[in-house]
């Protein structure tokens, strides 16, 4: 027997259902992030994790609406989504990590917005991609430039902002985490087992699957280095503030110690 759901609980619009998720909160001028969460269908009925959804805002004039960017898209419900509509409008969804996608055909598909993915992106097929993200290649984000990480088996990149010190915002490849939010009790004792520490770390089971047997991701991180920024934010966790490039550091060496 197995109970497990082949997929995500759909809405009647035949898109991915919001699931839990708290508001959308500020981090800096024109950055907000909402907590979320998902299901994790694929490891059991009892294993949901915490993902974040980051809103990037341009252009905002004086009553406060500008061009929204999506990174990491997260469905939200119908209060939350009033919120983010108050924001600004939808203009652009941006797949930074591989893993991460389920929701950006609901948006794309509900706000007509532009979507911006790396190529063959392996796990979620749609929407189709406007704008190929690729090392160089220009942002819908003023200040922003994009990081592609070139070792693992699958697509994954990063974006700096150049504002309020830098901000870096990642996938799952650097997690920042300062508690278990939204995650069930199965899920928590996974990711203790799995290396998921309360601090920044290079992200345990991404980095487990994706590296090239044999090989290391380390040169990427050392390349992540030279980037100067002070605070960082990932698919998952918490905003790390100020002293994010050292705790960078910190988990670059633990990660690749020998
Ligand atoms: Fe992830």
């Amino acid at each position: 027997m197995n109970d497990v759901p082949a997929g995500p609980e759909l809405a009647a619009d035949g898109f991915a259902a919001a699931q839990p998720h708290g508001p959308i909160e500020e981090l800096f001028d024109d950055v907000f992030i909402v907590h979320g969460s998902i299901s994790l269908f694929s490891a059991g009925p009892d294993y949901s994790l915490n993902r974040n959804m980051v809103i990037l805002r341009d252009g905002a004039t004086g009553n406060g609406t500008g061009a929204l960017t999506l990174i990491h898209s997260v469905r939200l419900d119908a209060a939350g989504e009033k919120a983010l509509e108050a924001l600004g409008d939808v203009k652009h969804v941006l797949r930074l990590g591989a893993m991460h996608g389920q929701d950006d055909a609901y948006y794309v598909n509900r706000y007509g917005a532009e979507f911006w993915c790396h190529a063959n992106s392996p796990v979620y097929a749609e929407p189709a991609t406007d704008h190929v993200l690729n090392a160089g290649c220009s942002l819908p984000v003023a200040d922003a430039t994009l990081f592609v990480f070139e070792l693992p088996m699958a697509p994954e990149t990063a974006m700096l902002l150049k504002r309020d010190g830098g901000l870096l915002i990642t996938a799952d490849s650097l997690q920042h985490h300062a508690a278990y939010t939204n995650c069930s009790p199965a899920m928590i004792e996974r990711m203790k087992g799995a290396g998921f520490d309360l601090t920044t770390i290079v992200g345990p089971i991404w980095q487990q699957r994706l590296t090239p047997e044999g090989g290391t991701l380390k040169p990427d991180f050392d390349r992540l280095l030279a980037l100067d920024f002070k605070h960082h934010i990932s698919a998952h966790g918490a905003l790390a503030r100020g002293t994010a490039h050292a705790l960078t550091e910190a988990a670059v060496a633990k990660a690749f110690q020998e």
